[in-house]
């Protein structure tokens, strides 16, 4: 090859380029992200989950979960998560600092779940959410794997599910999750990104009325994303 050391350098220079812009770029940007301390409070958000609801995510990577849930709640001005009642405001990089792996997700089959444990009025509590893991729904897959269904010997153990109807496990048996579904189900009551950093305030404002000006196409989607 004639050029062969400019082309080289130049795919080299090319990559490092590409590599820095991307990821040094946004480690910068991004890296130093500390907790934000709250004098009121004298507490520091966002909380450290507990190791247990660390294990959770990885259990939550591992069974696909984000194949159906996102974890992250878009401005008002880009689509109609908070109008669905995913979460008072937009998700911001501060939110995931204490996450190993982030299960931002890509697509919503399902809602989204950055603050399912704080939603108003009626966050799930541990026994909907085994219910939910275990016997799924009409829309939901079931993951009774997570869960062993045994005989009760002597008292019956403290974590089984309570389950009432055609769930209900057969006389002297019981459903008693596994370590992974408790974990899966301590990870999903962790999530819980309410605090109002200065950087998620104030909040950009939904447009009040389509703006004819700028063009129909664009507000027509944004309408269309509201249903
Ligand atoms: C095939 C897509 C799909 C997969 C995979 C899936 N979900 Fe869901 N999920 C849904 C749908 C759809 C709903 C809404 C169901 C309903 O309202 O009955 C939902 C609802 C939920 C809810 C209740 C949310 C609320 O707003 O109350 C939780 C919690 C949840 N899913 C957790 C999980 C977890 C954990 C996993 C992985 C183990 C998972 N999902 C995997 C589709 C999915």
């Amino acid at each position: 090859m004639k050029n062969g050391f400019v082309f080289f350098a130049g795919l080299f220079g090319s990559i490092a380029l590409s590599w820095g812009g991307l990821v040094l770029g946004s480690h910068k940007q991004l890296g130093g992200l500390a907790p934000f301390f709250d004098e009121g409070d004298s507490t520091s958000y966002p909380n450290r989950p507990p190791g247990v609801a660390a294990r959770g995510q990885l259990v939550y990577a591992d069974l696909g979960c984000a194949s159906c849930h996102t974890q992250q709640v878009r401005r008002p001005d880009v689509g109609a998560d908070q109008a669905r009642g995913w979460g008072e405001r937009q998700s911001v990089a501060r939110d995931y600092i204490f996450q190993l792996r982030p299960q931002l997700g890509a697509s919503r089959i399902g809602p989204d779940l950055t603050n399912l444990a704080g939603r108003k009025p009626s966050a799930p509590d541990a026994d909907d959410l085994m219910k939910l893991l275990y016997a799924g729904s009409e829309l939901h897959p079931a993951y009774g794997f997570l869960f062993e269904n045994r005989p009760i010997v002597g008292e019956r153990s403290a974590v089984a599910l309570k389950l009432t109807g055609a769930l209900t496990p057969a006389p002297g048996r019981e459903i008693v999750p596994t370590e992974r579904a408790q974990s899966l189900v301590a990870y999903l009551l962790s999530l819980n990104n309410t605090y109002d950093y200065p950087e998620s305030r104030p909040l950009p404002k939904a447009p009040a009325k389509p703006d004819g000006a700028h063009g129909a196409a664009p507000t027509a989607k944004k309408e269309g994303e509201k249903k």
